[in-house]
């Protein structure tokens, strides 16, 4: 992001230190919604040795579907081979969507004992030499859900919902149309109204829908405020907000999965850092997820016996380190659809787009 700002004529300072944010990932000319979704939902079976005819609803949140019928999810159910006896869908609400599939799973869990599977999958692309372009971000994060969790048990807490023009996408337009200032204010009316009135834990480690990292810091003080109990804010912040700041911070605003991506980093940080288990540095955690429009969810979630040993995958500095590095001029070629790219740049068990015919379009999976 400092080589963005040099080039853009803007102090480098007010990305990394303004906004929090320091890399930003874009994806390759054959990547997409479709196969994030899958590359993650492919990884988070086998990392927990589900095979694909054990996930019973496959839910997909996104706001940069490929199509404006078909589902993404129909797209992953067939790349991931997932059987035919399954409910399968997209949730479109903004930033939202897939935080909306996790609930909606949970809901789903009590009548059923297969699996469900959510993945958040977006790309947030903006005008070029706008404010908003240093937080656009590429990724997807998959969530694997049973009636038995591994990983953490999550509750809803609270919702809020109300009708505000912060940001959308008019179908005419090729970008969002953002209220910038306004869409912060109303990031924060959400965390007020979700916060207030509720129980949760100061000593939780926090998670936060991350567009970027200083607007969730924002937030955090309106929470500690609310809250009470706490003495020294920025202590309290390095310790219990700023572990789920790292990936977010390395990677941009992923919209649908960047609250998930935030808890990623939760876990990830803390094994890099420390051998000692989760349990006895937090409480549980704390997840805040918001989608313009607007539509906010407050949950949270417990630990289990295992979080320490199925959180360890989720250290993911290595991942991040080896991704290739653009220079502005390669980016600008990316964005201009003039940048040659070949399949050999996919690590294996990446799927990518290879072709689209007739309006159809066809993804493989890299290394098969
Ligand atoms: N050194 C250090 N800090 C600097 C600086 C410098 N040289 N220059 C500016 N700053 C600081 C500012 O003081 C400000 O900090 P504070 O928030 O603490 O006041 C910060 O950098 C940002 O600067 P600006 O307020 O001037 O804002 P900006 O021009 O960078 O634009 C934005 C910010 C309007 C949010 C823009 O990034 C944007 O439009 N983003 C897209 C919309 C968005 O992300 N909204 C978030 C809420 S909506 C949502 O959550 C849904 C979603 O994902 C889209």
């Amino acid at each position: 992001l400092a080589d963005l700002a040099n080039a853009r004529n803007v102090d480098p300072k007010k990305y990394l230190v303004g906004l929090g944010l320091r890399q930003i990932s874009v994806p390759g000319p054959r990547e997409d919604s479709v196969s994030m979704a899958a590359t993650a939902g492919r990884k988070v079976l086998q990392q927990a040795d589900v095979s694909p005819d054990k996930v019973g609803l496959l839910i997909v949140g996104t706001e940069t579907p490929v199509d404006k019928s078909k589902p993404v999810a129909t797209h992953v159910h067939d790349l991931l081979g997932i059987s035919s006896t399954c409910r399968v869908y997209d949730i479109v609400h903004a930033c939202i969507g897939g935080t909306y599939g996790v609930t909606a799973a949970l809901d789903w869990l009590r009548g059923n004992d297969r699996y469900a599977l959510v993945i958040a999958s977006d790309i947030a692309s903006y005008e070029m030499e706008t404010v908003a372009e240093p937080t656009q971000g590429a990724g997807a994060v998959a969530i694997l859900l049973s009636n038995e969790p591994r990983l953490l048990q999550l509750r809803e807490i609270n919702a809020f919902s109300s009708h505000v023009y912060d940001f959308w996408k008019p179908l005419d337009l090729e970008y969002p149309v953002v209220d910038g200032v306004y869409s912060g204010q109303c990031y924060l009316e959400a965390v007020q109204q979700c916060f207030s009135y509720v129980k949760v834990s100061p000593n939780a480690a926090f998670a936060y829908h991350t567009p970027f990292p200083k607007l969730v810091r924002h937030a955090h003080r309106e929470v500690v405020n609310i809250m009470g109990e706490i003495e020294d804010f920025e202590q309290h912040c390095e310790r219990c907000l700023a572990p789920s700041l790292e990936y977010p911070s390395r990677i941009g605003n992923i919209y649908t999965a960047s609250l998930w991506l935030a808890l990623a980093s939760i876990f990830g940080v803390h094994h890099k850092h420390s051998t000692g288990d989760i349990r006895d540095a937090f409480d549980c955690c704390c997840l805040f997820s918001y989608g313009s429009g607007c539509g906010a969810q407050l949950l949270e979630g417990a630990f289990t016996e295992q979080t320490s040993d199925w959180s360890r995958q989720l250290e993911m500095s290595a991942v991040l380190d080896n991704r290739r590095v653009l220079r502005v001029e390669q980016y600008e070629a990316l964005r201009a659809g003039t940048y040659a790219q070949t399949d050999d740049v996919y690590a294996p068990g990446t799927y990518f787009l290879k072709e689209i015919k007739e309006h159809k379009r066809y993804y493989v999976c890299s290394g098969e």
